[in-house]
């Protein structure tokens, strides 16, 4: 018998400690293999904490998402409203800035729940173009993405400590 799903709920600032530290170790988990512990780093310290998270969540033009289980933080999404690079052609953007699940909850349907609470939450503050950057050489997120009907349309340079990586951008319509 298939376990039911965790749900998807809307973060307050009691989460940010624990958005950070999975944030940080998610972000550590997928990309420290492939970069200098340096870069990670410099990375992590300007990106994560409970301060940092604590601003992002009080953020009034960011939403974030959180999937639980037990208790446990086992993924986050978090979407932005502002700008978008000149290749997303879209009246109102929505930016889905971070999409992260634990490891041990890849494949297990935790991000598609994560993906369609993003598009919800995009649909209800009016965004008619959902747009996110991802690093070229992330095969799986960039298939899950097309799972769901992104595509390319561009790319901008992501620094990562002094790296600067080049993310692809991709983009959907919010209601297909
Ligand atoms: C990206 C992420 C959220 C997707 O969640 P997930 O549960 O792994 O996604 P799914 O399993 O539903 O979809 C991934 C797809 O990629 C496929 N895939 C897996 N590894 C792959 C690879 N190396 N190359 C190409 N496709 C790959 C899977 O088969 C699956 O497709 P399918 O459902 O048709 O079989 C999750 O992997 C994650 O948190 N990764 C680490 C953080 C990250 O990279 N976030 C995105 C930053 S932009």
């Amino acid at each position: 018998m298939e376990l039911p799903l965790p749900k998807v709920r809307r973060a307050d600032h009691h989460d940010a400690r624990r958005l950070a530290e999975l944030a940080e170790e998610t972000f550590r988990a997928t990309f420290g293999a492939a970069n200098t512990a340096e870069d990670m780093d410099l990375h992590c310290r300007t990106n994560y904490g409970e301060a940092i998270q604590a601003g992002e969540l009080a953020n009034p033009d960011m939403v974030t998402l959180l999937s639980e289980e037990d208790g446990r933080l086992i993924g986050f999404a978090q979407l932005r409203w502002g700008g978008a690079p000149d290749c997303v052609k879209a009246s109102a953007p929505g930016e889905i800035l971070r999409l992260y699940v634990a490891r041990d909850w890849h494949g297990k349907g935790v991000a598609p729940m994560l993906m369609r609470a993003c598009l919800e939450a995009m649909a209800a503050r009016g965004a008619d173009v959902a747009w996110l950057g991802v690093w070229e050489r992330n095969p799986r997120a960039i298939a899950f993405y097309r799972k769901f009907g992104f595509v390319e349309v561009g790319d901008h340079v992501f620094p990562v400590g002094s790296d600067p990586q080049r993310d692809i951008v991709m983009a959907r319509p919010v209601v297909p």
